[in-house]
């Protein structure tokens, strides 16, 4: 078999058999086939598509590339959940607390910030000492005992999806159906979870741009889902703005710890109702989204998930004193307001663009060597609907560099659409597959 014929037969508008795509990913990840000729084939993937089957041969492929994680030392019926990726999407360390104190087991595996959009891992790291490195017994141990585990995708876990994403990444070849689905779903089905909660996002900050392709996204993890036994669901919600107040990983995680004190921002706090309810679902601790839905709001108000954080944030070696004490997080040398330059309803905000300037502060990476400034980032102070009167601030630039800062403001103003009405309803949910 030759890779050459591969790319042609794909660029062709050909479907591929399951051999050719084990051929390709067995030899890729070995390196047997160069970046251009990995690079070629998912162009004409990206122009040509692939149907449902080769996706999920791609996906099994994928997922079959390096270790499969056997959770079943781990009690309990283990949940997971999967964001395509948003700016300012703190879910994780809301939900994770959330979902772990109702007993489900939540060992998930996460990444690091890449291009616009944040990593979970990044986030932690603001609690001084956290660590995502330990070994698979320890890993076991903290699930069974805490009930929340955030490993990093290191070691051995579809090292395929690994070296194929970070090319995607690099050569406009993300935004593909059928390379989303499987590169998520291989990991997934990797990490070892008995059941799986996607948040598909849809709008300017997400990969999928429309309702469309956010569904068909949608239905084709779902299929896969099932196909390996693996009870899935997807919840397909808006990203045409950032989720919350907080773009940037201390900002983020403040927000997440407000919200698990009842007191954070509304959108924030009913997606994790919504993913988390269908978490609870599939763990078979609640009859129906309703009642898991109200054990959850019990966890916000009775503390137990602030305490969870807690327990969590210790046990992978971070300060948990900081949840109690906000103040000890790093901060940021500068607070500069943004203020509106005229007065009317906020009509629209690019969610991409004030993900790129909060990654042009150092809150993200342009490149996977870049260095993050975890202190840095955005804080929006109107949303989409608000109404903002000449010289009030809309968000709050905060920063550790005056000359990126006064770019970042200019920017942001760039990027807040201002009009003198506002009759739009966007959902913060547009439905549910499974
Ligand atoms: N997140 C992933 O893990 N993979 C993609 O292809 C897109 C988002
Ligand atoms: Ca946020």
């Amino acid at each position: 078999m030759r890779m050459y014929d591969i790319i042609l037969k794909k660029r062709n508008g050909k479907e591929l058999t399951t051999e050719e795509i084990n051929f390709f990913i067995e030899n890729y990840t070995k390196g047997n086939i160069p970046d251009y000729q990995a690079s070629a084939l998912t162009m004409a993937i990206y122009f040509q598509k692939m149907n449902k089957r080769e996706t999920a041969d791609l996906t099994m492929a994928m997922a079959n590339s390096g270790d499969i994680l056997n959770l079943d030392s781990i009690e309990g019926i283990k949940v997971d959940k999967h964001s395509t990726g948003g700016v300012g999407d703190t879910t994780t360390l809301v939900l994770g607390p959330m979902v772990a104190s109702l007993g489900i087991p939540v060992a998930k595996m996460s990444g690091r910030g890449l291009g616009h959009t944040g990593g979970t891992i990044d986030k932690l790291e603001s609690f001084k000492g956290f660590s995502v490195e330990m070994s698979e017994e320890k890993f076991v141990e903290n699930v069974n005992k805490i009930k929340l585990v955030v490993g990093g995708q290191t070691g051995n876990l579809a090292p395929a999806d690994k070296k194929l994403y970070a090319l995607r990444d690099v050569t406009a070849t993300v935004d593909n159906v059928s390379l989303i689905a499987s590169s998520i779903m291989s990991k997934k089905i990797a990490a070892g979870a008995d059941c799986i909660v996607l948040d598909v996002k849809v709008g300017e900050g997400a990969f999928m741009k429309s309702k469309e392709a956010a569904f068909e996204l949608a239905e084709e993890m779902v299929e896969i889902g099932k196909k390996v036994n693996r009870n899935t669901v997807a919840i397909i919600s808006d990203m045409d703005q950032p989720l919350g107040f907080g773009i940037g990983n201390v900002l983020e995680v403040k927000e997440a710890i407000d919200t698990l004190k009842g007191k954070g921002p509304k959108d924030l706090y009913e997606l994790c109702l919504t993913l988390g309810s269908h978490m609870v679902v599939l763990a078979g601790k609640a009859k129906n989204i309703e009642e898991a839905r109200a054990m959850l709001i019990h966890t916000v108000e009775s503390g137990s998930a602030l305490l969870k954080l807690k327990e969590f944030v210790a046990a992978q070696g971070g300060n948990p004193s900081y949840i109690d004490n906000p103040e000890k997080f790093s901060k940021a040398q500068y607070i500069i307001p943004v203020n509106s330059n005229k007065e009317g309803f906020i009509t629209k905000i690019h969610a991409e663009k004030v993900g790129i300037v909060a990654m042009e502060l150092g809150a993200g990476r342009a490149t996977k060597e870049d260095i993050i400034d975890l202190s840095v980032g955005i804080v929006l102070n109107k949303k989409r609907g608000d109404k903002v009167l000449k010289g009030e601030p809309i968000a709050y630039v905060h920063a550790n560099n005056m000359e990126k800062a006064e770019k970042a403001v200019k920017d942001i103003l760039n990027n807040y659409v201002i009009a003198d009405e506002y009759k739009e309803t966007i959902p913060l949910i547009y439905g549910i597959v499974k």
